[in-house]
């Protein structure tokens, strides 16, 4: 049996590089973009610009050059079927940090003001001590990012990013602060800093991700336990300010979220229904051009959130409905 499992995981990576079309969303399975290429967006964050989604993440491919950091870009219409758009930064250590440095968890916001496209990620050494982000800049959304700077968000330490854009377009930053717990940050108005703090969640969490769903603000958030899944947590807050509720779990606790860790929730308003995707990341330390992705639509409504057992589905990107799949 375990043979056979092996063999079919190779048949499937090796399948890659043909076109493939999509029907459903299987999580853990190998995500096969429109090249039929494992997508490599791991850590990743979505924005929709009109009727397109862009989905950036750490490329961690195989056969990539080891001096550079590289972030990729793909797009969709249905958040279901992706094209690989290139990798939109491929980049040296900047100004003095040594080759040996970590470039985690882009997100891309879009300033409507000044038309540019900002991306933050999570800059650091390997020990993971100068606890930055990095920021980098484009005129178009798959364009190639120039970096500009890095500093720790309003002097904080900040280790996982999250992205947050609140209905009225405000975006927001989700900083990891190891010493307090995660905080939630404005942005400034042109997105070039980190402006001012809403909160401090006294929690020690990482993999922070927001959704404003019917008047609430859900957030979720994973332990600091490396690669290794464990049983992530929400919490509610009628503003985003709190007060937030106590961590409650989102999936059963020894499923350790179903091995995945949050990333993103992704909030899809149709003509029916308004569904609430959880983007988590199935690590494979290992061999991480091999990590894959978990995406549920949540079970979420009146402070409660649950993470369904995971099973392939659809969604309706025109009525935000979903349904499960045969396979
Ligand atoms: C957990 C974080 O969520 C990941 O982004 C990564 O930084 C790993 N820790 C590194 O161990």
């Amino acid at each position: 049996m375990f043979v056979c499992l092996i063999y079919l995981s190779v048949i499937k990576v090796q399948a890659a590089g043909k076109p493939v079309s999509q029907d459903s969303i299987r999580p853990g399975q190998v995500w096969p973009d429109s090249d039929g290429n494992h997508i490599q967006a791991h850590g990743g964050g979505i924005i929709k610009i009109k009727r397109t989604y862009y989905w950036y993440g750490e490329q961690r491919g195989k056969g990539l050059d080891p001096k550079f950091r590289y972030v990729s870009c793909y797009s969709s219409k249905d958040l279901t079927n992706w094209k690989f758009m290139g990798n939109v930064v491929k980049m040296l250590p900047p100004d003095t940090l040594s080759d040996k440095w970590v470039l985690e968890r882009p997100k891309v916001f879009y300033n409507a003001g000044t038309k540019k496209y900002v991306m933050y990620f999570h800059l650091d050494d390997r020990g993971y001590k100068i606890a930055q982000v990095g920021v980098a800049t484009c005129d178009k959304p798959d364009g190639e990012y120039k970096y500009v700077k890095r500093f720790r968000p309003l002097g904080h330490e900040s280790r996982d990013i999250g992205q947050f854009i609140d209905d009225d377009g405000t975006a927001y930053l989700v900083f990891e602060d190891r010493p307090f717990g995660f905080r939630i940050a404005r942005l400034s108005k042109d997105y070039m800093d980190v402006e001012k703090e809403m909160t401090l969640v006294k929690a020690h969490m990482e993999g922070g991700a927001i959704v404003h769903y019917q008047g609430l603000y859900y957030s979720i958030g994973s332990a600091l336990t490396g690669w290794n899944a464990n049983p992530n947590k929400y919490s509610t807050a009628p503003t985003l300010e709190g007060p937030w509720t106590a961590f409650k779990d989102i999936a059963p606790v020894l499923t350790n979220t179903y091995g995945s860790q949050s990333t993103m929730l992704i909030k899809v308003v149709g003509t029916k229904k308004t569904t609430v995707i959880f983007m988590g990341d199935i690590w494979k330390p290992k061999t991480q051009y091999d990590s894959r992705y978990l995406w549920m639509p949540l079970e979420i409504g009146d402070g409660k959130l649950w993470l369904p057992e995971p099973k392939p589905w659809k969604l309706n990107i025109k009525t935000g409905e979903t349904s499960f799949s045969k396979n």
